[in-house]
């Protein structure tokens, strides 16, 4: 029997457990997937405790890449024995074999890897609407200045260098010395580490007194407030993540005196919610990947069997870039 880490429970790492599954025959619309490499992401993390609740048992993961082992009815663009790889809804891919909606699933190209797949597809796909599709009013232009949070983390790390391929001056934040290093050898502009730092004030500092025109935050509750005073009258506020726990309720009247500042909560899911835009964003991906204009850092590794682990190192801050389950 193929095996996966399931809940049966919301809450701790402690719930996660390797459990034999029967992954079934594909129906219309689905594959069945063999994983080789399953991604790590902090979705993972809001799923097992309940924050996003879903179904239980619950097995996780949304992201991974292996090789289709069965095609349902009406499947047009996926074959049997193609390399593939997704990042999706319903979870799922911490497993051996699953069957899947095969409406997010594209085919890997040869020159990239299942491990760099599966670190990237759904931190890359985050990291390409962010950077090209969530835009403050006027736009971004090349030397614009933007704020990007956790810059050293798996979706920091690829915004980094795609930010600097765009021509963007990235500010990243991150909580040490040693990942700010990291975001700036990835392509941020600045970084500044925001344990010990004011980031308001130094973000005021390097852009003149101006500020930014848009924070990318997916920290949440810790930063929220004091990222909109990073912001430039008219600046964006594009929350996308609750690393830190979920930014409380708020006065919309409290935009008007900051700047008339513009707030968007952002989720990839609405982004994919078709095939065509599903593949349009993941051959962004796969090109400025293949270019080698962002290159996916996998800095840790674990066997299906440690993702407890895995996840008690990612809510510790222990972890940097990409993180995937080796299967
Ligand atoms: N809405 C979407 O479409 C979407 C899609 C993908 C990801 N996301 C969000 O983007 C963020 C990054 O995802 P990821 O998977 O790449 O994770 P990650 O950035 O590798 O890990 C999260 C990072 O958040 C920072 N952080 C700040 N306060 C924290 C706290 N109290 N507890 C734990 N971490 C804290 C840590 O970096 P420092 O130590 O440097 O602070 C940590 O390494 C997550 O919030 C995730 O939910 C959203």
């Amino acid at each position: 029997m193929p095996r996966a880490i399931q809940i049966t429970a919301f809450g701790g790492p402690e719930n996660m457990q390797l459990v034999d599954v029967d992954a079934g025959e594909p129906g219309v619309g689905e594959i069945r997937i063999r994983h080789h490499a399953s991604g790590l992401n902090y979705i993972d993390v809001y799923q097992r405790t309940g924050l996003y609740p879903n179904a239980l048992p619950l097995t996780l993961g949304m992201e991974g890449a292996g090789t289709v082992e069965a095609v349902g009815e009406g499947v047009m663009h996926l074959a049997v024995g193609d390399r593939a790889a997704y990042a999706s809804n319903p979870p799922g891919s911490y497993s051996e074999v699953r069957v899947m909606p095969a409406r997010n699933v594209v085919r890997l190209p040869d020159a990239i890897d299942f491990e760099t797949a599966a670190g990237m597809m759904l931190k890359g796909l985050t990291a390409q609407y962010l950077l090209k599709k969530t835009l403050p009013v006027e736009g971004l232009q090349a030397g614009d200045a933007v704020l990007f949070h956790a810059a050293a983390g798996g979706v920091g790390l690829i915004a980094c260098q795609w930010a600097k391929a765009l021509g963007l001056q990235l500010i990243g934040t991150a909580g040490s010395a040693a990942k700010c290093e990291l975001a700036l050898a990835h392509g941020a502009a600045y970084a500044i580490d925001y344990s010990r730092e004011d980031f308001v004030a130094r973000v005021k500092a390097i852009t003149g007194g101006r500020g930014v025109k848009v924070v990318y935050d997916s920290v949440g509750k810790d930063t929220f407030e004091r990222s909109l005073d990073c912001l430039r009258p008219f600046g964006l506020m594009a929350s996308f993540g609750n690393a830190s726990g979920p930014v409380p309720p708020f006065a919309p009247s409290m935009l008007g005196p900051k700047g008339s500042l513009y707030i968007t909560r952002q989720t990839l899911f609405t982004h994919i919610a078709t095939r065509e835009a599903t593949q349009a964003m993941a051959d962004d991906l796969f090109a400025v990947v293949s270019s080698g204009a962002v290159k996916i850092r996998i800095d840790q590794r674990y066997p299906l069997e440690q993702a407890a682990q895995a996840h008690r190192d990612l809510e510790a801050r222990k972890t940097t870039g990409s993180t995937v389950f080796t299967i």
